[in-house]
């Protein structure tokens, strides 16, 4: 039996890391098992920095549900198996996993919840077979974690660039101007389109489907001769033109280590095009991190918390180096083999690279399918 266990937020920030650290603690004190949380994620694992959590004493894991951010922060570049230092006025990329095995072994930790996206995953795979009992949850706003239908914090973000949407109707019919929204996704384009449906949009550039601009400008012309003189496009930050190529606004780390690619001035691209194309004016909004922050919807909540007692139920069980997934809509766990995919080197591509193991659109989604009905254009 399981006595000692500790939580670890990893990745971009999104609402509902809390919903899910509250519901492990409480799922773990119904059975004695006291917990902790590694500060920083993978960071805290590699510094041994951690903090009690419990709901009663401190209170630190109770009253958070709504709570937007992690209590226990989150890291954003800290792949331990490939992690940064600086040497000799020298920055070295090192594998410094052994580190984080054995403060885990000397601390008494029976099972680490991973809380974070494919590159935590990946890592947290990796752990598993360097003997760490692990269990993940899949978090990311991008909703792109193999092998689950929904990640925790995508709703939260649709439904923040659905009242986006909602808002930019308002200008774009005053004045009759074409209304862009950027919104997050990287290579998956799950945010652009199921925000378009739910916000009425005219037009979805995502990912998946490299977009022909004259496609584009010819949905614009039909509204145009039905008397709708504005249109709504929502283009994910990893859309591409058909021939062209993805629109990346910054390489971090010379491109090294995880996580080093900065994507952005997708929708200002299309905008401007379309500005010279149609004669009408254009304007791009780019919703960036309002899709991460703040309380979590009441679907995301509920998500979160079926996550976190999944998770914990699993760790009781003895059952780990899994990830809780939504299958078929219901709870249920995955192997962390599958989810990693092919990409089986340890240590190798992790998080958040187009090369790492990623659920992507595809064509015969419901959601695909429901845009071509009501005729949304996907720019194909
Ligand atoms: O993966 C989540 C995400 O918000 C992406 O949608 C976005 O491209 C990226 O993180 C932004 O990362 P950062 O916080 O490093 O700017």
């Amino acid at each position: 039996m399981i006595k000692k266990v500790a939580i670890l937020a990893n990745g971009g920030d999104v609402s509902g890391f809390n919903a899910v650290i509250r519901a492990i603690v409480k799922t773990a004190e119904r059975y004695g098992i006291e917990c902790y949380g590694f500060v920083e994620g993978y960071k805290g694992l590699l510094n041994n920095d951690y903090i009690k959590l419990s709901t009663s004493g401190n209170n630190r894991a109770s009253g958070i549900i709504a709570r937007g951010g992690s209590i226990i922060g989150s890291s954003t570049n800290a792949n331990v198996f490939n992690y940064k230092v600086e040497e000799n006025g020298q920055t070295v990329y090192k594998d410094l996993s052994d580190v984080c095995v054995q403060n885990i072994k000397n601390d008494g930790f029976d099972c680490i919840f991973t809380l974070g996206g494919d590159g935590t995953q990946k890592s947290a795979r990796d752990f598993s077979l360097k003997g760490i009992n692990v269990i993940g949850v899949p978090k990311t706003i991008d909703n792109d974690v193999a092998c689950t239908e929904i990640t925790f914090g995508y709703n939260t973000a649709v439904s923040v660039a659905s009242d986006a949407i909602d808002r930019l109707h308002t200008t774009g019919e005053t004045h009759h101007r074409l209304m862009v929204l950027e919104v997050m996704g990287r290579y998956a384009g799950w945010i652009a389109l199921e925000s378009a449906i739910s916000g009425g949009a005219d037009i979805a550039l995502i990912p998946e489907i490299p977009y022909d601009i004259d496609k584009v400008v010819g949905k614009i012309n039909q509204r145009r001769s039905l008397g709708k003189n504005f249109s709504i496009i929502v283009v994910a930050e990893g859309a591409v033109p058909k021939g062209g190529s993805i629109s990346v606004l910054e390489t971090r780390n010379n491109g090294l280590g995880v996580d080093n690619t900065k994507l952005g001035g997708a929708g200002e691209k299309v905008a401007r095009i379309l500005q010279e194309r149609t004669g009408m004016e254009a304007r791009c909004t780019v919703l960036g991190y309002m899709q991460r922050g703040g309380t979590p919807t009441a679907f995301d909540r509920v998500l979160s918390t079926k996550y976190g007692a999944k998770a914990m139920e699993l760790a009781i069980n003895g059952q780990f180096n899994v990830l809780t997934v939504i299958r078929d809509g219901k709870l249920d766990s995955v192997s962390l083999e599958d989810v990693v995919g092919q990409n089986k080197e340890i240590g190798a591509v992790s998080g958040n690279t187009s090369e790492s193991n990623i659920r992507k659109v595809t064509m015969d989604h419901d959601l695909v399918k429901t845009a071509r009905s009501i005729g949304i254009c996907l720019g194909d």
